[in-house]
């Protein structure tokens, strides 16, 4: 019997492995310089977390969780998102009594029992940073010019940065008001769910991709005109620092995201040529979550990438050939003793070194170290052991070097 992945997930082989590893080192590297380090937690945790922050009418927590029972019958859901573990995490370990800004980013598997589609998987990796502490739309402003300067670095151009503000808990009824009264009168043309979303959270009704529902809901009230002075007040200082930052961005007043616990700033990036699914990259202020998890009232904003949606757009760009700096092929057993001294001792200076290890003709390891990307090679047989002296050949130039059989001449070639 054959086994096969399951649907929506991929196996990430080299040689891509290397657009994920200079992606995952570009971004740590801009972190490190905006004080963002790095935390590590845990791919399950507790069933409630995610409903008590992403909201118990989300799709996420209606259709998309992996919930299942462990055998001491307790309820666990393997994260769909990493915000609301970190909450979790800040504020099981005190993270607050550090000065704020405490600043942390995270990579790692999400899951989301999605209809897998082009760059829609079950198992989809993120990159996320969250900021805990401070309220001051600076910070808003800060956090999406250095997830504009990551995008950037990686190779994205072309990109729409559209922000929003969805306002607080005070706006917040004001708006909801509105926007049921707006609804209201197209209940009929709703599909079942939204039916129901209108009666117990309407603000979901705007994310319903269903035709008749996208269709009904046009001209419903901008939530942007709702906003109470604090959350207007914050909105204009995040857009005068944004451009005073020159992050190019527009304003989206009908952005929905499909999280519960935005408050305020929120926004996402986009790519024209990802098809559909076309958000690259999304994030927001959640100044509520901290006190509903049971820790001291502390505002947050953070984001979130995801990995396959910004590989496709850097791929064909992308130098994936790799192969050892040296390929060793010794001609006997004596020969295979040496090749294999000199190889742990280059190794030992970080450089990667391959050795034949079964005595086929000089042929067929050449063709090998053709195959494997051998930038450079070395026959040793008899004359060569007796001599101490061999050709190095590059391969790419064809040119040959004398060199000494011992690791310090090679080192001396290899590094040039
Ligand atoms: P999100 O918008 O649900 O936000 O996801 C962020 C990004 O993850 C999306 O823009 C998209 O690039 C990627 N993504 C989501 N679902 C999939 C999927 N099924 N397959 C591939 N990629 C996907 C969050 O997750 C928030 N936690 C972001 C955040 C952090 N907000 C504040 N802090």
């Amino acid at each position: 019997m054959k086994y096969r992945k399951l649907k929506g997930v991929q196996d990430i082989l080299p040689p891509d492995i290397s657009v994920w590893q200079f992606i995952e080192e570009k971004a740590s590297k801009i972190f490190r310089s905006y004080g963002y380090r790095e935390i590590r937690l845990p791919i399950m945790e507790s069933t409630d977390i995610f409903i008590r922050s992403i909201g118990e009418t989300s799709d996420i927590v209606e259709k998309e969780m992996y919930t299942f029972k462990d055998k001491g019958n307790r309820s666990i859901t393997l994260r769909p998102e990493g915000t609301a573990p970190f909450v979790r995490a800040y504020v099981e370990n005190h993270l607050n009594n550090e000065p704020a800004p405490q600043k942390y980013y995270y990579m790692g598997p999400m899951f989301r029992y999605e209809r897998p589609q082009a760059n829609r998987y079950r198992q989809f990796y993120q990159i996320g940073a969250e900021a805990m502490g401070i309220d001051d739309p600076k910070l808003d402003a800060e956090i999406i010019s250095m997830l504009s300067l990551i995008l950037k670095a990686v190779g994205l151009n072309g990109l729409n940065f559209e922000i929003t503000s969805i306002g607080c808990k005070e706006c917040r009824p004001d708006y909801i008001n509105a926007l049921k009264d707006f609804l209201e009168d197209k209940l009929v043309e709703f599909c079942s769910d939204c039916g129901r979303r209108f009666k117990t959270n309407p603000l979901r009704v705007l994310d319903c991709k269903v035709p008749t529902c996208v269709k009904a809901k046009k001209g419903s009230p901008p939530v942007v005109d709702y906003l109470c002075k604090d959350c207007g007040d914050h909105f204009d200082q995040l857009k005068h620092n944004l451009k005073k930052l020159n992050v190019p961005h527009t304003i989206n007043p009908n952005l929905v995201r499909g999280l519960d616990y935005y408050t305020k700033t929120a926004f996402e990036v986009s790519s024209e040529n990802l098809g559909s699914q076309s958000a690259v990259a999304a994030g927001g202020r959640y100044d509520g979550m901290v006190k509903e998890f049971g820790g001291p009232a502390t505002p947050g904003i953070g984001f979130a990438i995801g990995m396959e949606r910004i590989i496709p757009l850097i791929k064909d760009s992308f130098d994936t050939t790799d192969g050892p700096e040296l390929f060793i092929c010794p001609l006997g057993e004596k020969e295979a003793e040496k090749a294999l001294q000199i190889a742990e001792q280059l190794r030992s200076n970080g450089i990667w070194i391959e050795v034949n290890y079964d005595n086929t003709s000089i042929r067929s390891q050449m063709r090998k170290a053709n195959r494997i990307g051998a930038k450079n090679v070395v026959v040793i047989g008899e004359d060569e052991l007796n001599n101490t002296v061999a050709a190095i050949k590059n391969m790419t130039t064809k040119e040959e070097k004398r060199v000494n059989l011992d690791s310090d001449a090679f080192l001396g070639i290899l590094k040039k």
